[in-house]
């Protein structure tokens, strides 16, 4: 008997207490619709969609192959896609994001994983079938992103849970320049 396949993907993990104040946060806005866990909260880089149990390994070598740098992620618009999906978003995308991203992808294709074509809007979905709230500021939540991680998608009775499978640090490659463009000052 074949085993079922898993639903796969790589993101940036929501560190814990940022993702609690996320949460939060959200919560205190009472909106429609189904909210995202605390413990689910993440940037997706790369969707792979349900693959054999078996290419796990592969994707673990792959991603343990790779050298990217730290960098800070300010989320700071809110806002409502036409599917119903309410999410924050950096109105500044680090470079080293992209960079990240685009060394991911380039390493899954050559890996001979099919992705998706379209552009990589960096989101973190916070509540699906929703609203979009009138004349809600975001206090902005500013994010240290220090690992991406493979994550398996389970369906429980209470929703799907994402389990990391996989995690792997991004480099400490000097001073990090702040969304305000400086350096954070020394000892910090
Ligand atoms: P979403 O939050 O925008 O729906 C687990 O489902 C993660 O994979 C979510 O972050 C989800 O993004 C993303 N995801 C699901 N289906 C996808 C697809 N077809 N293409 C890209 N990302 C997808």
């Amino acid at each position: 008997m074949s085993t079922p396949p898993l639903r796969l993907f790589f993101a940036l993990p929501c560190p814990s207490p940022l993702a609690q104040d996320i949460a939060s946060w959200r919560d205190s806005l009472e909106l429609r619709g189904r909210p995202i866990a605390a413990d689910n909260l993440h940037i997706t880089l790369a969707f792979l969609g349900n693959q054999p149990r078996g290419r796990v390994a592969e994707l673990q070598m792959l991603a343990g192959g790779l050298t990217a740098s730290r960098f800070e992620l300010v989320l700071d618009r809110l806002d409502l896609w036409r599917n119903g999906l309410l999410h924050l978003s950096p109105s500044r995308v680090p470079a080293d994001l992209l960079q990240l991203t685009h060394d991911l992808r380039e390493a899954l294709q050559a890996g001979g994983f099919e992705l998706e074509k379209r552009a990589f809007h960096p989101h973190l979905t916070l509540v699906r079938h929703s609203q979009q709230p009138s004349g809600t500021a975001v206090p902005p939540f500013a994010w240290q992103a220090r690992e991406f991680a493979l994550f398996v998608s389970e369906a429980k009775a209470q929703g799907s849970h994402y389990r990391a499978i996989g995690r792997w640090p991004l480099q400490d490659t000097g001073p990090t320049v702040s969304s305000a463009g400086k350096p954070p000052p020394s000892g910090s």
